[in-house]
């Protein structure tokens, strides 16, 4: 049996980490994609040269060619530019849309059929651009947003609660933003939801606050540290956990970026980050939590930013 391939657009610091990982998690052959000569070969090679260390047989390539995208089972694309220190998710939008018509076309040309994930940012509406001008059905293209946000959620909580990290669920819902909504009431540490663990003395609703806030900026917190770039270690694995459900057919429960539609959370056709169920279809099924009037409020705060950011969009496409 042929071995699945995977097409990464941007070879750039996600990029990177994305192929090693692949290559490691033996998800298949893998093809690096960027617009910079010669960056997508060296590191497919200097990957390449790893492989027999790691004990892996995936093949990997560099392109600067969409054609050798052809029949890639899944895309995942970082290609645009990453924050600064100083910048919003918000303020990439007018050169990452006009990168996402590339993008798109070179998928909608080479790789109708594949399962596709966006990471570049703004990511919200940089997944619904994607979408549109691919034109694969909204279910092969999704948005990695929520993986990262509630594994950044699990890593402050574990070290709250000093205990492993595979023990702690989150949940975080809304947009990739500031205004997205860790849902304390929906996270738990083995099946303990932590509001119980607060009133067994655990932590306390200050603390967890904290952690809130923190979760909210945590991007933010890393680009200030790094000063030269955005996360892209945890991001990384974030995505390939998603690839894995996709080409495993795991049926994983997985926050993504996803396409709302027909009322579903009240929405008309909009990608927002909630619950879904990855398998060999894509998003197989939207899960829709009930939420009391406080995370409502706050998933509607978050929705509307989205809403705005794509009025930004359609008036920087519109400016052409
Ligand atoms: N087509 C393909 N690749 C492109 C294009 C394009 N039109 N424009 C830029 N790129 C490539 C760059 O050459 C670079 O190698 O995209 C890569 C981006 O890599 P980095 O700058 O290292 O950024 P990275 O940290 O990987 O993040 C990528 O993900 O999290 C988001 O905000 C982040 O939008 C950013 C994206």
């Amino acid at each position: 049996m042929a071995r699945n391939k995977i097409a990464l657009v941007g070879a750039g610091n996600i990029g990177g980490t994305l192929a090693l990982l692949a290559g490691l998690k033996q998800l298949g052959d893998v093809v690096v994609f960027d617009i910079v000569d010669g960056m997508p070969q060296g590191k497919a090679l200097d990957i390449a040269q790893a492989a027999p260390v790691e004990g892996f047989d995936a093949k990997m390539s560099g392109t600067n060619d969409y054609a050798d995208l052809k029949d890639a089972d899944v895309v995942i694309v970082t290609a645009g530019i990453a924050r600064k220190p100083g910048m919003s998710r918000d303020d990439l939008i007018g050169i990452n849309a006009k990168v996402m018509k590339s993008v798109g076309e070179g998928i909608k040309n080479n790789c109708p059929n594949a399962f596709v994930i966006c990471i570049t940012n703004p990511l919200d509406v940089m997944v619904g651009l994607l979408q549109k001008e691919s034109g694969l059905p909204p279910e092969k293209v999704v948005g990695m947003a929520g993986v990262l946000d509630s594994a950044r959620f699990r890593c402050f909580l574990a070290e709250e609660f000093n205990v492993s990290v595979e023990d702690v669920t989150a949940f975080v819902l809304g947009g990739h933003g500031d205004t997205m909504v860790p849902l304390v009431r929906y996270s738990t540490v083995a099946g303990i939801p932590v509001p119980d663990l607060i009133k067994m003395g655990w932590s306390t609703e200050a603390k967890i606050e904290e952690i809130v806030k923190r979760t909210r900026g945590g991007g933010g917190e890393i680009v200030a540290l790094l000063k030269t770039g955005s996360a892209f270690y945890a991001p990384a694995s974030s995505a390939i956990s998603m690839a894995e459900s996709y080409l495993l057919d795991k049926k994983r429960v997985l926050p993504c970026a996803a396409y709302c539609d027909n009322g579903t959370y009240g929405l008309d056709g909009l990608y927002v980050g909630v619950p879904v169920v990855i398998g060999e279809k894509g998003v197989e099924r939207v899960v829709e939590i009930e939420m009391n009037a406080d995370e409502r409020a706050m998933f509607d705060n978050s929705v509307n930013a989205v809403k705005e950011l794509n009025e930004a969009l359609a008036g920087v496409l519109a400016a052409g």
